[in-house]
């Protein structure tokens, strides 16, 4: 069997509280992620959905446990490669879209790029527009975030994050802070781009219309995976009492420990660390 994209076995995270006490986050999660996977991971509040994005993404360093990204064990890299590797291979998508401001959306969907390759650092403003394009914003490249509707900005968003063409797609909560149409339309957006490019999508979200879409879908529960086929997020979510009438409105902030709005994208900031060879 060829190595998967993603392989996680008996993955745990725990963290110490100031109380001295362990908090035992994610308890021995197991997946595989296949390269074109749509993927949805659905939990009540809480339940460890963004810890385990940051495992995948290569933020944080599991406590036990194997991750393997195309076969490799990311554990034993140092912080170097796995920031290149975070780089070159994997885009984020967060729900309050992270852009930065007084940057036009050209500019935002050029950033990543210019911690890309040299081919990817000299063609960048047409590879940035070529995206821009792609998600149908053509017309607003030099627009400020600012003066662009919520779902602009999430698809400029989506357009940065799959600038580099990443091998693995992390969304959370991408629709979180969007109205229902909108939503829906930038997770179709998300989910075609990403098909066409054989790359794999793991979502995670509470919205089980965002859920449907998907191939597979987990529950996140106690701190261990649970597959619930293409359909079952609904049941599964209800289960554990996780289903949140209506959505948050723009500007709660997300209290997981992802990235905040002051670091405006993991992806290429992180990446930052790697000068361009
Ligand atoms: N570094 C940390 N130190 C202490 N507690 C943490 C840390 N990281 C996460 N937690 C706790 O672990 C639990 C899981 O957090 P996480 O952000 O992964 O949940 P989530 O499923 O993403 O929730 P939400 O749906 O609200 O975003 C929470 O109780 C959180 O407070
Ligand atoms: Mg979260």
């Amino acid at each position: 069997m060829s190595a998967a994209l993603l392989e996680l076995r008996d993955l745990r995270r725990s963290v110490r509280l100031p109380s001295g006490d362990d908090l035992h986050i994610l308890r021995g999660v197991d997946l595989r992620v296949e390269s074109g996977d749509h993927v949805a991971i659905v939990g009540r509040s809480g339940s460890g959905k963004t810890t385990l994005l940051n495992l995948l993404g290569l933020i944080d360093r599991q406590s036990s446990g194997d991750l393997l990204f195309d076969g490799t064990d990311v554990s034993q890299l140092g912080e170097r490669r796995r920031a290149r590797m975070r780089g070159a291979s994997i885009g984020f998508v967060f729900q309050q879209f992270n852009l930065l401001d007084g940057r036009t959306a050209l500019e935002n969907v050029m950033m990543p790029l210019m911690y890309g390759t040299a081919a990817q650092f000299w063609r960048r403003e047409r590879l940035a527009r070529e995206m821009l394009d792609r998600v149908g914003l053509a017309d607003r490249a030099e627009q400020l975030p600012s003066r662009l509707s919520g779902g602009e900005q999430q698809r400029v968003a989506v357009a940065r994050a799959l600038v580099r063409r990443p091998r693995l797609i992390l969304a959370d909560e991408p629709t979180g802070a969007l109205d229902v149409t909108t939503g829906e339309a930038v997770m179709a957006l998300l989910d075609e781009i990403a098909r066409d490019s054989a790359a794999a999508l793991v979502t995670i979200t509470h919205d089980l219309q965002v859920a449907a879409l998907s191939r597979r879908s987990f529950l996140l529960d106690a701190g261990t995976l649970h597959d619930v086929g293409a359909t079952g997020a609904g049941e599964a979510l209800a289960a554990t009492g996780g289903i949140r009438a209506g959505r948050r409105a723009v500007g709660t902030r997300d209290a997981g420990p992802g990235p905040s709005a002051d670091e405006p994208t993991a992806a290429p900031q992180q990446a930052g660390t790697e000068a361009r060879r």
